[in-house]
């Protein structure tokens, strides 16, 4: 992977523009790349829809630069200003209820009362926002159920010419999409996990996040088949077989070693582009067992979307 790049003034300013007169832009979080665009412009946010081939009943996420910019979207509880306080800015994605006056294009939030919204560590995303003055919607900038982008080459090979601009600010230092919780006036929902775990968010607030992920919301980013890579994927094989190609984690041969130390993090960081680089082999695509610990939960949440039954969503 290349080094961390960073676009010089010129670039920015270009893209800002870009999203200030309604385009959508491939950007880089802390998490993956997102496709964004000015979340209050329908037509720029219908192109995201259209770019990414994604079905209208699934919501984006909002992009803000602070809590106080938060406030103008959704209603936060002080359990929900806990959470803001102790995750943002970073990958945390928190489900709130919409704010009735909130300057918001309808399809981000699909004709839900709630909304999501996350403040994202990359100074480069928090700088657009700022200048853009709205938030940013903001979905994983990939073609619809496909693998998510980690560098700007991948959001150039699934989503190409679709898209006006991409900034390329080097690899995500996360790897994997935010963690999202539902939160009420005492409980909190894991929706999907990520790298900020049920057990962190137990630890800063001292509520442990249900872990039941189908509630009365769902949306395609839940649904079984995702992230699906083209050919099979067989999870939980410890040896390489001849072959397929595959993705280790340890100390073990294979075509991808996501982290020969068995460091969970740079696992994560790293799986997203051991799954590209499987898919453009064309093989049959193994994995080592990952630990369903820490990140290794949400690894294997991504793991056992893209290897589940295409059929079954
Ligand atoms: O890290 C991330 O979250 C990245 C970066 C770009 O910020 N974004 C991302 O967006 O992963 P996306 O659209 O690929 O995944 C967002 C997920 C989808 O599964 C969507 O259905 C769900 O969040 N979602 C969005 N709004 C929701 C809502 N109001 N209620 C429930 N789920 C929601
Ligand atoms: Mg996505």
């Amino acid at each position: 992977m290349s080094e961390k790049a960073t676009p010089d003034d010129i670039t920015i300013q270009r893209a800002v523009k870009v999203l200030s007169d309604g385009g959508i832009v491939a950007v880089p979080t802390e998490t993956v790349y997102g496709l964004a665009a000015n979340a209050a412009d329908a037509t720029a946010v219908a192109r995201i829809f259209e770019a990414k081939g994604r079905p209208s009943f699934n919501p984006l996420i909002c992009h803000v630069a602070s809590m106080g910019m938060a406030d103008r979207y959704v209603q936060s509880s002080p359990l929900a200003k806990r959470l803001m306080e102790a995750f943002w800015p970073g990958p945390l994605s928190l489900v709130l209820p919409l704010r009735p006056d909130a300057d918001l294009a309808s399809a981000v939030t699909a004709g839900l009362d709630t909304l999501a919204v996350r403040m994202p560590a990359s100074p480069l995303m928090l700088e657009l926002i700022q200048a853009t003055n709205s938030a940013l919607a903001a979905p994983s900038a990939n073609a619809s159920g496909k693998i998510s982008p980690t560098t700007a080459g991948d959001v150039a090979n699934s989503l190409g010419e679709r898209i006006d601009m991409v900034l390329d600010g080097g690899p995500c230092s996360v790897g994997l999409e935010s963690t999202i919780v539902g939160v009420d006036d005492d409980a909190i929902t894991l929706l999907r996990p990520g790298s900020v775990t049920a057990q962190m968010i137990y630890e800063r607030c001292g509520i442990m996040p249900s872990e039941n992920a189908f509630t009365d919301i769902t949306a395609p980013g839940q649904l079984l088949s995702h992230y699906a890579p083209d050919a099979a994927v067989t999870l939980n094989v410890s040896k390489r077989v001849a072959d397929s190609f595959h993705i280790g984690f340890g100390n073990c041969q294979s075509d991808y070693n996501l982290s020969p130390t068995a460091d969970l993090n740079e696992a994560a960081r790293k799986l997203f582009n051991a799954l590209h680089a499987a898919n453009a082999s064309g093989k049959p695509i193994t994995v080592s067992p990952i630990p369903e610990t820490g990140v290794g939960i949400a690894m294997n949440d991504r793991l056992s979307r893209a290897a589940a039954d295409r059929t079954a969503s």
